[in-house]
């Protein structure tokens, strides 16, 4: 019996918008037929960078109705999921390198209704997610070191991916950071089925176009994959 297919998302990521028009980036990702929006949280510890609050997600919510998908690249991400999904997240992505119990902390985004996931870093091996495969409802691979938009893409995150896809042949499977055209083609060949682009879709000259092309792209990869 063939196994149910999980839905190609493709997500821009807020990071890459001009922090002066946030709400016109939101609305262009849902003009251009985006799957949702993805949202990068930094507390400077986890991360060397700063980036947004709950503020940005509420002001997010308020402008349009993609959901919202978090990432909370922070030290304690069990003290920030009550406030971002107040903000209007659907789905909290925390990192299993960072200093919350991981188990506890996916329990209770569940607990409160909304979509759970971990994070892997790219150095980070596929056993990591083992213990937590029957809790989350993605996995996200991160293709660049987390901090910054506008990076190379680390090709070999993606035995990885392989790995965990043939475990879990129907969950969401993400990848972010320097996705493209030809770097989300790979990623689905590897069993991906979500993109989170930023750099890539808010400078390009049509996120529409992009948008479906990646979602062409990924479709016709997928057929390939033999996960
Ligand atoms: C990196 C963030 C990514 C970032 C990706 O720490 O998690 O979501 O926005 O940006 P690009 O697509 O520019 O690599
Ligand atoms: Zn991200």
């Amino acid at each position: 019996m063939e196994s149910a297919k999980p839905k190609i998302q493709i997500l821009p990521s807020l990071l890459a918008a001009n922090v002066g028009r946030l709400e016109e980036a939101c609305l262009r990702a849902e003009n251009s037929g985006a799957d949702g929006l993805h949202l990068d949280i930094m507390d400077g510890h986890f991360v060397p960078n700063l980036s947004m609050g709950p503020e940005v997600s509420r002001r997010a919510r308020q402008t349009v109705k993609l959901p919202l998908s978090v990432h909370l690249m922070v030290m304690r991400p069990d003290i920030f999921i009550g406030p971002f999904i107040e903000a209007g997240a659907d789905t909290v992505l925390i990192h299993v390198e960072a200093q919350s119990d991981t188990l506890m902390t996916l329990k209770s985004i569940k607990e409160k209704g909304r979509r759970a996931g971990i994070t892997l870093n790219p150095e980070t091996p596929a056993e990591a997610a083992f213990p937590f495969l029957k809790e989350v409802d993605e996995i996200l691979f991160m293709t660049v070191h987390p901090g910054f938009g506008g990076q190379k893409f680390i090709s070999n995150v993606l035995p990885k991916i392989a790995e965990i896809r043939k475990l879990v042949p129907t969950m969401d499977l993400s990848v972010d950071g320097g996705i493209n055209q030809e770097t989300a083609g790979k990623s689905a060949a590897y069993g991906i089925n979500i993109f989170i682009a930023g750099t890539f879709l808010y400078d390009a000259g049509n996120m529409t176009t992009e948008i479906e092309t990646m979602r062409q792209r990924a479709k016709t990869a997928w057929c390939s994959h033999t996960a």
